[in-house]
Order: structure tokens, then C-alpha cells, then sequence
């Protein structure tokens, strides 16, 4: 696991931007795992930036986002489809067909998740999976105590995840409870993980993911057994590391 660490919000958000531009300059149909969430948001300006003024193409991109909630239809306004769409997909030169993310209203939900792994594996994999990280140790939608195991999957969310996530909703009552989640061993799989974290309140989380023992009572902490991982933060999500 390599740490590094920045000032503040903007400063990672930029560093994240520069190394997911060389891996795409390097192999211009990168597969890039993608977040949603607030945290992935400044990385995803300058990599729009970037596509804008002529220095990056994504146009042979392809993309999978982490997780999708249970429910919504892909353009309802708070699907994380329409979360995509409007922070990053139609910013960007990406083709819209390259860019996937589970569906949250599918047929048969066991199906839908084993297609969409077998499609990550199909497309060759994930190069560089982009992650945030909860204030409970989540990483995708994978809460305390999901096994390391599990491919993408169904998951209920955790009361404290459906708190935090409420702001983009008019009221808890709204925020779905169940998801569709790419699984730890999904996430694993990536042939890079990229972690960004900013904020003191998630330098606990940081702290048990970087320093704590490799434990499903706190998901990121698998992170520790992947080969190439990088945890960017700023200076207050670094805070409790020694
Ligand atoms: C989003 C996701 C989540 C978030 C996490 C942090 O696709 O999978 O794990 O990365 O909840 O969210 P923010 O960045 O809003 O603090």
C-alpha cells in the first residue's frame, strides 16, 4: 500500500486527475473502475478540464462504476447513472455505450450482478478502480461485515450510510435501502486501486484501513492485501496515521 499525501481537497484531486491521464495517455483503452460520491467530484473536473482544452481523450475508454441503489430507474436524479452522467459522462468524449453501471431496477437481480462481473472480466478487467472510502470503512457499497469473497452483489444498506448519503435527497425517507454493489473480491481484482480521502472525518476510517487489522468489520482494510494500492489523501484524512 503506498500513501500519499497532499495539502488539501483540491491538491489530491489534481494529483488523482495526472495519474489516471498517464495511465490513459499510456493505454488509451484503459478500463477505469469509477466512484461516485463527493470525494471522486474535483478529480472528475480536471479530468474534464483536461478532455476539454485537447490534452486527454477517454474516446476508447471503458468504464464501470462501483454500485448503483436498488430501485431507482437509470434517470431518475439521484441514480448514480444520472450522478455520472452530469459530474463526468457528458462532459468527456467517452462513448456512452462504454460506460456501465449497474442497473438498479434489473429483471432478476442475481443475473444482472453475475453479468455485469462476467462483463468486467469479458472487457479484460479493471486497470485503475477509483475509490472512496465511508466513515464506517465502506469501500463501494460494501459494509462492515460483507465477506471478502463476494462479487458484485445485492447489498442493504447500513442505516449510517443511508444518513450520509440523505443530502441528496430531499428526505431519509427517500434514500433507498438496498444497492447493487461491485463485491471486496471485484474490487480487489482491479490491477490498481486508487483510494482518495479528504476530510477529518474520515481519518478514522483511514486510520483502521492503512493501521488496523485486515478485517470484514472494516472493508477497506482488504486494501492492505492488494498489490498495487494507493491511498492519496489530504492532511486532515492523514491525520491519525503515525
Ligand atoms: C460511491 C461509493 C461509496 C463512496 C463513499 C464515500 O460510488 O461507492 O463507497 O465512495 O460513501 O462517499 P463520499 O465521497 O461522498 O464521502
Amino acid at each position: 500500500m503506498k500513501l500519499l499525501v497532499e495539502r488539501d481537497y483540491d491538491s489530491i484531486s489534481k494529483r488523482a486527475a495526472a495519474l489516471v491521464a498517464e495511465q490513459i495517455a499510456n493505454r488509451p483503452d484503459l478500463v477505469v473502475g469509477l466512484a461516485t460520491g463527493s470525494t471522486p467530484l474535483g478529480l472528475y473536473r480536471y479530468l474534464i478540464e483536461e478532455v476539454q482544452q485537447g490534452r486527454l481523450s477517454l474516446a476508447a475508454v471503458k468504464t464501470f462504476n462501483l454500485d448503483e441503489y436498488l430501485g431507482l430507474a437509470p434517470d431518475h436524479p439521484q441514480s448514480y447513472r444520472s450522478f455520472m452522467e452530469e459530474n463526468l459522462f457528458s462532459q468527456i468524449d467517452v462513448v456512452p455505450a462504454n460506460t456501465h453501471i449497474p442497473n438498479g431496477q434489473p429483471d432478476d437481480i442475481a443475473e444482472h450482478c453475475a453479468a455485469y462481473e462476467r462483463l468486467i472480466v469479458e472487457t479484460g478487467g479493471i486497470d485503475i478502480q477509483v475509490l472512496g472510502i465511508g466513515r464506517n470503512g465502506h469501500i463501494g457499497f460494501n459494509e462492515p461485515g460483507e465477506a471478502f469473497g463476494r462479487p458484485t452483489h445485492l447489498v442493504k444498506l447500513a442505516e449510517s450510510t443511508r444518513q450520509a448519503n440523505a443530502r441528496f435527497f430531499s428526505h431519509l425517507g427517500e434514500v433507498p435501502t438496498h444497492a447493487i454493489t461491485m463485491g471486496l473480491k471485484s474490487i480487489m481484482n482491479a490491477r490498481r486501486v486508487l483510494l482518495l480521502a479528504a476530510g477529518a472525518d474520515k481519518s478514522e476510517a483511514v486510520y483502521r484501513a492503512v493501521c488496523g487489522d485486515v478485517s470484514e468489520d472494516h472493508p477497506a482494510s482488504v486494501l492492505q492485501l492488494h498489490p498495487d494500492c494507493i491511498f492519496l489523501l489530504d492532511e486532515a484524512a492523514a491525520a491519525l496515521l503515525p
